[in-house]
Order: structure tokens, then C-alpha cells, then sequence
């Protein structure tokens, strides 16, 4: 009945675009992981949302969102894309729930990230500075703040212990100027009075929601290739993005997960460093850049390209049990010649069918290609699958005999209505019969 959308690539899948297709058929969308590093754009008609914090789900009236405690929140952030949804017509009003076991980040997280990734010099991740790894790394070491924490109004309790540890830990690795433990602390009480209104136990609102038959999907951040356990390590993201983290990063039972939609699209994006078996330099993947707007949503870098990737995304399956998958991002392919469509790697001497657990050797892996015919009329917009070209359905069909499951979904642009639901699929069926999944 509840159904997991994930990214089964490296982020960027065009998440977003899917959840906001699929709510309107839940009432509670919930994140369970990452931070503002996701940027999940959304296109509606002429407006255009860009999600970074809260989920997709937001955008349609009536839906209620959760923020889990596997979330940290930079309330700075938060607070900015209230205001700017407002601005666009968008009241969040009562139907958000934080979390109040999510960690925040502060601005001394920011700070210690820069300044690792400067450390780092050849060997930096290329992360989206906010914050994120630093929150996680004092959440791992049980000195992080809690979302609950920041209700403590005493002059000198636990709240203003962590924080003077915290920005005296800042100070002694940053060294220079010091920051002012006690102006952080008078800004993170009027953070609370802002607060305050949307924090509760998201684990228990989940369950009771549940058991009164309410639908939820559960929204992943960035891709399962940015795991922090079972992506690219360590060029990943430092939370579980993948559908292990949705129970702990909720607090709900593996039971409570009906379906799992992987999303890939028709080929293959990183932002950032580390391994990318598929990658193209030169003239094609600046020509994917350019046709797919391959721009981070949140830091405007541009994104490196390249082929669909089916050893990846296999991976993907396997990790996260996916059940189907949405291919976005079709019509970028419009108008090649030819499409190359990795099957598996070569390694030395060696074929590799599947996706290589130690970075090392994935870094020295060559992609296999089996080269299919590309199609000179559009799939831009094209929202009945029979209106396909017929070489687009037929990489279609050869993604999911390669790939290993079916495809539910194929996305043909970036608007809502552009999108075809493939007649019988998982999403077909989950939209027509809600109660399928809750045996
Ligand atoms: P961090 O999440 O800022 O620590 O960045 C770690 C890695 O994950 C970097 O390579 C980022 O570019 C990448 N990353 C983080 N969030 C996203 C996302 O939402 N989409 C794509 N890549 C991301």
C-alpha cells in the first residue's frame, strides 16, 4: 500500500518530478534521510519549485510531510524554503512534522566541512558544503544536537553545554577568529520559538497513521550510489540513502514498505567526485550536459555524463529490492544516432556482470556497450507509450531485460503531464487498488 521511491543511480534522478506525480494518490509523504544537499525540482505548468529540505509532497494541499529523525535539518534552510514556497503560493502551514529526534546542522558543521574538502586537496570528496557530513559525523559520535534539544530554554543546561563544546571544538580546529558560543546559543532559542510548532514523534504520527489505513510514501534523497554503506565510498553522501535507511531513518517496520520504485534515468549523472564507469568527456557528454540541464539544483555545478549504466543500476535492484523502475529524462536522448547501453565491465582480463563493492577496482573498470539504434522523431512530451519511435521502446525494453525489472514509468520532460504510466505496471496497478500491497 505505501510505496519507497529511490534513486538508483548517483542522485539527480529526477526524484522529485515522480513523488509529485504520486501524491496525489497518499496522504503522507515522508523523508528519511540527507538534508538540503538533495534539490528536488519540480515543474508545474509555468511555476517552477525547487525542494531541497522538505518533501516533494508539500506542493499539493491536504498531503502531510514528515521529516524523519534520519533527516538533519539546518533550520536556516528550512525557514528559507518555507518562505520562498510561500512566496510561490505554497502554505505549509500544520502539515509538516519534524522529527524530534532529527539532528541539526549548525553553522560550525558548514564551517568544519570546508574546511575539511580544503584538507583533503586531491583527495576531496567535492561535497555541497552544508553541512551535512559534520552534522552526521557528531550524530555518530553522540555529541550532536537533536531537533527536541533546542526546546531547552535554560541559560545553562544540556543545551548550552553541547553547543559551547561544539563551537570550542570548532574554534580549536579552525583556529583564527573564534566564534561566540553564547551568540549561537541565543540564535538556536529564536530557531526554537519557530520551531517548536512542527516537532513531535514522527515515528508514532507514521504508525497511527498506518494502522488507520492512511497511504504514505516514503521519499529518498540523493541515489543508492551516494550510500554512505553501499555507494561509491568514500565519494557518497554520509547517510543511507538506500531502503535500509527508510526504516531507521522513520521508525517504522520493514512491513510498512509496500513497493519499492527505483528511478534511474535514460542515462547517467554525478555530481561530484569519485568513480563513474560510464562517464564521457568531450563533445557527447557536453552534449547531454546542455540537452538535460545537467546543473545541480542546489549548487549549480555542472553535472558530469554519461551512458546508462545497467550494472549500477542491477545493483540498485539487488540493494534495495526494487520492484520497478521510473526512467526519466528520455528525451534527452532525441535526435542521436546511436545509443550506448552498458551492459557490464571489463576489469584487466575479466568481464564483470556485477557492480564491483571495492572502489578501487570499480575505478579501473572499462564499460562494455552493447550500441543500440537511436530515433530521429521525439519522445519530448509524448505521453502514450504507443506514440513512442519504435527504437525508443525497444531501448526501453532492452533497459529492462539488461536491468532486470520492469519499467512502471517513463518520464518524456519535465512538466507533470509529460510522463507515460505503462498500462498493467506497478504504478498502474498501485494507483487502481490500494489495498495490493498490504498483505
Ligand atoms: P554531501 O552530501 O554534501 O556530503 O556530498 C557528498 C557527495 O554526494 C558529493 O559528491 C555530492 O555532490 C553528492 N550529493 C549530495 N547530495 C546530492 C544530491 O542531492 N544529488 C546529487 N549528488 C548529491
Amino acid at each position: 500500500m505505501n510505496i519507497a521511491v529511490i534513486g538508483a543511480q548517483w542522485g539527480d534522478e529526477g526524484k522529485g518530478k515522480i513523488v509529485d506525480l504520486l501524491t496525489p494518490h497518499v496522504s503522507i509523504v515522508a523523508r528519511y534521510q540527507g538534508g538540503h544537499n538533495a534539490g528536488h525540482t519540480v515543474n508545474v505548468g509555468d511555476a517552477q519549485f525547487i525542494l531541497h529540505l522538505l518533501p516533494s509532497g508539500i506542493l499539493h494541499p491536504g498531503v502531510r510531510c514528515v521529516i524523519g529523525n534520519g533527516v538533519v535539518v539546518d533550520p536556516d534552510a528550512l525557514f528559507a524554503e518555507i518562505e520562498t514556497l510561500a512566496t510561490q503560493g505554497i502554505e505549509v502551514g500544520d502539515r509538516l512534522l519534524i522529527s524530534d529526534k532529527a539532528h541539526v546542522i549548525l553553522p560550525y558543521h558548514r564551517e568544519l566541512e570546508v574546511l575539511a574538502e580544503a584538507r583533503r586537496g586531491d583527495r576531496r570528496i567535492g561535497t555541497t558544503s552544508r553541512g551535512i557530513g559534520p552534522s552526521y559525523e557528531d550524530k555518530v559520535g553522540r555529541r550532536g544536537i537533536r531537533v527536541a534539544d533546542l526546546g531547552d530554554t535554560s541559560d545553562d543546561g544540556p543545551l548550552a553545554a553541547a553547543i559551547r563544546e561544539n563551537v570550542s571544538a570548532r574554534n580549536r580546529a579552525i583556529g583564527g577568529a573564534e566564534a561566540d558560543w553564547r551568540a549561537l546559543h541565543a540564535d538556536v532559542r529564536a530557531v526554537w520559538a519557530r520551531l517548536e510548532r512542527w516537532v513531535g514523534d514522527a515515528s508514532l504520527f507514521l504508525t497511527r497513521a498506518m494502522e488507520a489505513g492512511e497511504r504514505v510514501l516514503f521519499e529518498g534523497a540523493q541515489g543508492t550510489l551516494l550510500d554512505i554503506d553501499h555507494g561509491t565510498y568514500p565519494f557518497v553522501s554520509s547517510s543511507n540513502s538506500t531502503v535500509g535507511g527508510l526504516c531507521t531513518g522513520l521508525g517504522v517496520g520493514p512491513r510498512s514498505i509496500g513497493a519499492v520504485l527505483g528511478i534511474a534515468k535514460a542515462y547517467t549523472t554525478r555530481v561530484g567526485r569519485g568513480p563513474l564507469p560510464t562517464e564521457l568527456h568531450g563533445t557527447m557528454g557536453d552534449q547531454l550536459r546542455e540537452s538535460g540541464r545537467e546543473y545541480g539544483a542546489s549548487t549549480g555545478r555542472p553535472r558530469r555524463c554519461g551512458w546508462y549504466d545497467a550494472v549500477a543500476v542491477r545493483y540498485a535492484v539487488r540493494i534495495n529490492g526494487l520492484d520497478a523502475l521510473a526512467i526519466t529524462k528520455i528525451d534527452v536522448l532525441d535526435g542521436l544516432d546511436e545509443i550506448p547501453l552498458c551492459t557490464s565491465y571489463r576489469h584487466g582480463d575479466e568481464v564483470l556482470t556485477e557492480f564491483p563493492s571495492n572502489g578501487s577496482t570499480l575505478a579501473g573498470c572499462e564499460p562494455v556497450y552493447e550500441v543500440l539504434a537511436g530515433w530521429s522523431s521525439r519522445t519530448a512530451g509524448v505521453r502514450r507509450y504507443e506514440d513512442l519511435p519504435s527504437q525508443a521502446k525497444t531501448y526501453l525494453k532492452r533497459i529492462e531485460a539488461v536491468t532486470g525489472v520492469p519499467i512502471a514509468i517513463v518520464s518524456t520532460g519535465s512538466d507533470r503531464a509529460d510522463t507515460i504510466l505503462m498500462t498493467g505496471g506497478l504504478i498502474d496497478r498501485w494507483q487502481a487498488e490500494p489495498a495490493l500491497f498490504s498483505e
